[in-house]
């Protein structure tokens, strides 16, 4: 399989949790593809943000798929929980899964779709044993824990190796990139390789958010 087409997946961490439900109406009439839901446990990561209840409550104002992005230890003890939610995709890191092939199993079992996370610091050799198993890979491109942090350079060039991965391999895998998301670095992150781009600041911080999906998307869509 070659690349998907761009999909732009706006991360609530970025918006008004005072006004969830409209902050989600409002991303998915401006374009969005895919919710992006940030999970941190305050161990792993050393924010601390939501858990099943919350996902439920996006699950029931949107109907655009929910990508949930686990920043949590030991998440083989709640994934079934954030599948019953509503999660769509489920996204565990490979630092926090010393079992990691089984767990992928174990969320392929829910019906959700498996995605691995890997930090900025972790090898693409991460995915050996897994790849062939994976709806999605995310490479992060910051240290995951918060919003609006700088995109990390140094992650371009596993991107392209994974890439490479997928398309020699002919797998049908989703490759999304998180963190740092803006104009000057989706163009980038995309021609690298990504095909789903989360971004928070770049989406909730601008006026107009059909306007702030849009610049993303055309930016994504000519880089390649
Ligand atoms: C970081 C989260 C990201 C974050 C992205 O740990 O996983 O999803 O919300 O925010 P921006 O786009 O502002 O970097
Ligand atoms: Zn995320």
């Amino acid at each position: 399989m070659s690349r998907g087409a761009v999909r732009i997946a706006p991360s609530i961490l970025a918006c008004d949790f005072a006004r969830l439900g409209e902050e989600l109406s409002a991303v998915e009439a401006a374009g969005a593809d895919w919710i992006h839901v940030d999970v941190m446990d305050g161990h792993f990561v050393p924010n601390l943000t939501l858990g099943p209840p919350i996902v439920e409550a996006v699950r029931r104002a949107t109907n655009l798929p929910l990508d949930v992005h686990l920043m949590i230890e030991a998440p083989e003890r709640s994934i079934p929980d954030y599948v019953k939610a509503g999660a769509d995709t489920v996204g565990v890191h490979a630092e926090t899964c010393p079992h990691l092939h089984r767990t992928v199993g174990q969320i392929r079992e829910t019906g959700a779709r498996a995605c691995v996370v890997l930090n900025p610091s972790t090898p693409a050799q991460a995915l050996e044993g897994v790849l062939g198993e994976l709806d999605q890979v995310l490479l992060m491109t910051v240290n995951p824990g918060f919003g609006g942090q700088r995109f990390i350079e140094s992650v371009l060039p596993k991107l392209e190796t994974i890439r490479g991965w997928i398309d020699e391999r002919d797998l049908n895998v989703a490759l999304e990139v998180d963190g740092g998301i803006a104009a000057g670095t989706v163009g980038r992150a995309s021609r690298a390789g990504a095909d789903v781009f989360v971004a928070g600041t770049a989406v909730f911080g601008a006026e107009d958010y059909a306007a702030g999906i849009a610049a993303l998307r055309r930016e994504a869509e000519e880089a390649v």
